[in-house]
């Protein structure tokens, strides 16, 4: 009998290297509203995050937890992404390059990495600065060695990996810039022909664990036909990119709700992917949550997929919370 597999799964390190650690404040530093930013110290102070800057020691501590895992699926965002444009920036890129190289040398040959929005780049939350650009797009691939669309077979699991900001391309285009539109359409257009290509090639008793880092995705991949045909024998889908299960709580209770296009590109980018959310649902998603969690609940950690071929092939991620350690900022 094959024995069950426990996969460790990690989700938005946000590792900063000493280039982004020298940049406190860089959010805050975009604002030109006074108002906006005393706002957005306010919530990133009591909700989400009061120093992004400063959780490096997680990366140690999830090692040292994982230490018996058969393998390690990282679930994207590895940076802090401080300058907004993704690992083209080159302090980003060094921050990745950090926490990629930790994992792959802890678990050689037994990691997968999914691609993140910060690895492309993300407009700032208040300051409207950066979004995806294509460079980044290219260090990702090329030097980091991030693979947009993989998988990975398990007994009779198959796990895939896709990028999450190339399905969900439609909402992030007024983020684009307007000459790399092309391109990053037709990136789009070829990783939809891979996963389609992978799902027609499954076999009938194969079972799928999804690794999508934003779940905006997943009505994009809803509306794909060979999707839907094999919904059903997708077991789990597992996101990131909420960093606590509060968000994630409030995405559901909020699912369905009417798109906001009058308060900026991130409300507008948000409730466009709340708009949508009740598509979530048939991919069985569950949240790896980030290392830190939010300010508010300190409710970081991550998972175990633990995978049973036996019987129906049953799939189940557990998370588990890492020790609060007190830090300062550096
Ligand atoms: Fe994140
Ligand atoms: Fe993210």
């Amino acid at each position: 009998m094959t024995p069950g597999r426990r996969i460790a799964v990690v989700s938005d390190i946000h590792y900063a290297s000493p280039g982004e650690t020298a940049r406190a404040g860089f959010e805050q530093r975009v604002i030109t509203s006074p108002l906006l930013r005393w706002l957005a110290r306010q919530y990133r102070h009591h909700l989400w995050m009061r120093d992004p800057l400063v959780h490096n020691h997680l990366i140690d501590q999830f090692l040292a937890h994982a230490a018996d895992a058969d393998a390690v699926v990282a679930n994207g965002d590895y940076s802090c992404d401080s300058a907004f444009v993704g690992v083209s920036d080159p302090a980003a890129c060094e921050s990745a390059r950090i926490c990629l190289e930790r994992l792959r040398t802890a678990f050689p040959d037994r990691t997968r990495s999914v691609l993140g929005d910060h690895e492309l780049g993300k407009m700032s939350l208040f300051g409207g600065q950066g979004g995806p650009r294509l460079a980044s797009w290219r260090v990702a691939v090329d030097t980091l060695r991030l693979e947009p669309f993989w998988r990975w077979e398990w007994d009779r699991f198959v796990l895939f990996g896709v990028t999450s900001t190339l399905l969900a391309l439609p909402v992030f285009e007024p983020e684009i810039l307007p000459e790399e539109r092309a391109e990053w359409r037709a990136l789009r257009e070829q990783h939809l022909d891979d996963i389609r290509a992978n799902l027609r090639a499954l076999a009938t008793d194969q079972r799928i664990v999804l690794f999508c880092h934003d779940p905006t995705a997943l009505p994009f991949l809803w509306r794909e036909g060979v999707v839907r045909a094999c919904i059903d024998r997708i077991a789990l889908t597992i996101i990131g990119h909420l960093h606590t299960p509060l968000v994630f709580r409030l995405s559901r209770i909020l699912a369905g709700m009417p798109r906001v296009r009058f308060l900026g590109n991130t409300a507008r980018r948000l409730s466009e992917a709340l708009h949508q959310a009740r598509l979530w649902r048939p991919f069985r998603v569950r949240l790896c949550p980030s290392l830190a969690g939010c300010e508010l609940l300190k409710d970081g950690g991550f998972g175990w997929l633990e995978l049973d071929p036996a019987s129906a092939g049953t799939a189940r991620l557990k998370t588990t919370s890492i020790p609060a350690t007190p830090v300062s900022s550096l």
